[in-house]
């Protein structure tokens, strides 16, 4: 196999090569200054991200599992409250939770989207829990803790349907936390509102990974807290810095949770194009859901609903012989992912919440087939191709492929 045909599952190399200019301008920047942690490119980065994410405020912050850490402690979840997540979503999401001091407790995915069921959210109050009449607060009855927050997460790149969740955590007094961690730039039509909103924009505070293969990506490990309340904002920001507002002087204990500057810079250069970069990631998207179609395979192409605007971090299709077409595609120099093989809930560190199989049979089934295609900016239509004639090709060579049921109902 000569190296043109191969296509690797991510390529961060060209997109560094082209900007390397521009980046390296930033480390040299920051040498000549020596502000290395804190001060103007900081701060730089955070006002127009939280620009482009047309939200109020921005805090940078040192990842996106503390961007989830640190955004749920602000808005108040405290020790022993039970925070709601989905199954179907990286282990950061509840690490972060359970870091807040929390216990993350599931409620399962849309079969088409992957992610928060709302009417499962819903159902989680009216089966489990009971209003406490004195606090005000959603008591969990077996495990009489509070609940208290909600963590949907954006995932693929795609924004969880929020006006149904929004409408169910108002009614149960619920903090919403989105983790947006996959999806900078996702757009969501608010039927309620009747327009567009972005993703870190709708929450009462929104977490952002930078990690390198991101829609938007640090040259290191990077994350952003986004939110329209100053107040939560400015308690970020003193958690992200051992808890003090002012040098030396503590309010509490806190973390060393920074943004550095030449991450802080990199993202900035890189900022620019995101734009541009989802609109190539949303063309590639449409041209493999055509591609897929026409070559009349039998895997499921991804569903994008009308009110969606999905920047596909991912291009996840679904298989019922995932495992086999993905040795297959390997064997024919094409690179590919699996987001994710074993749903959180099954995850060994989470054993003790006592979850078993067929729990959440929607992310269980989704965890079975699930298989990511090669998706990066740069991604050719030449590439494109060959990954769509590998799949058309595995599906001829193998006897019938079962159609998948559940993942076209819903
Ligand atoms: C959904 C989700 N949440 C949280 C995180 C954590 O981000 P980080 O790796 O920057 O800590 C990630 C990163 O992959 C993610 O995909």
């Amino acid at each position: 196999m000569s190296d043109s045909q191969h296509v690797p599952f991510l390529d961060l190399i060209s997109l560094h090569q082209e900007l390397e200019d521009e980046l390296l301008t930033v480390v040299r920047k920051v040498l000549r200054t020596a502000s290395f942690v804190g001060g103007p490119m900081v701060e730089e980065f955070e006002r127009d991200f939280a620009r482009s994410c047309e939200s109020a405020h921005c805090a940078g912050v040192s990842s996106g599992t503390d961007a989830v850490r640190f955004a749920l402690m602000a808005a108040g979840v405290k020790p022993g409250d039970i925070v709601l997540t989905v199954p179907s979503t990286f282990i950061a999401t509840t690490e972060a939770i359970s870091q807040a001091g929390a216990r993350a407790d599931f409620v399962d995915v849309n079969p088409r989207t992957y992610n928060l069921d709302a009417d499962k959210f819903r159902l989680y109050f009216e089966t489990y829990c009971t209003l406490d009449h004195k606090t005000g607060r959603m008591i969990h009855r077996t495990l009489r803790k509070p609940v208290t927050a909600v963590v949907p997460v954006h995932l693929y790149g795609q924004m969880a349907d929020m006006d149904p969740i929004l409408e169910v955590a108002a009614r149960y007094r619920m903090i919403v936390i989105e983790d947006a961690c996959q999806a900078h730039g996702a757009e969501y039509f608010s039927r309620k509102e009747n327009r567009w909103r972005k993703a870190g924009s709708m929450g009462h505070a929104a977490a952002f990974s930078f990690y390198p293969g991101k829609n938007l990506g640090a040259c290191g490990e990077a994350g952003a807290v986004t939110t329209n309340d100053a107040a939560l904002a400015q308690k970020v920001r003193t958690l992200r810095d051992h808890g003090q507002a002012r040098k030396y002087y503590h309010d509490m204990e806190g973390y060393n949770g920074r943004l550095d500057s030449i991450q802080a810079g990199m993202l900035h250069v890189k900022l620019a194009h995101l734009t541009e970069w989802n609109r190539n990631r949303r063309e590639a998207a449409a041209r493999y859901s055509e591609l897929l179609n026409e070559a009349s395979t039998s895997v499921v192409t991804p569903h994008e609903p009308s009110w969606s605007r999905a920047v596909y971090h991912l291009y996840v299709i679904r298989s019922t012989e995932r495992d086999q077409l993905q040795t297959h595609l390997s064997n024919s120099g094409i690179g590919t992912g699996i987001h994710y093989p074993v749903p959180v809930h099954l995850q060994k560190p989470y054993r003790s919440i006592g979850y078993k199989e067929g729990d959440f049979p929607v992310a269980e089934s989704a965890a079975e087939q699930v298989l990511s295609l090669p998706m990066y900016p740069g991604l050719s239509s030449a590439q494109q191709n060959r990954v769509v004639e590998g799949i058309a090709r595995f599906e001829r060579s193998s006897e019938s492929p079962v159609p998948i049921q559940s993942a076209s109902q819903a």
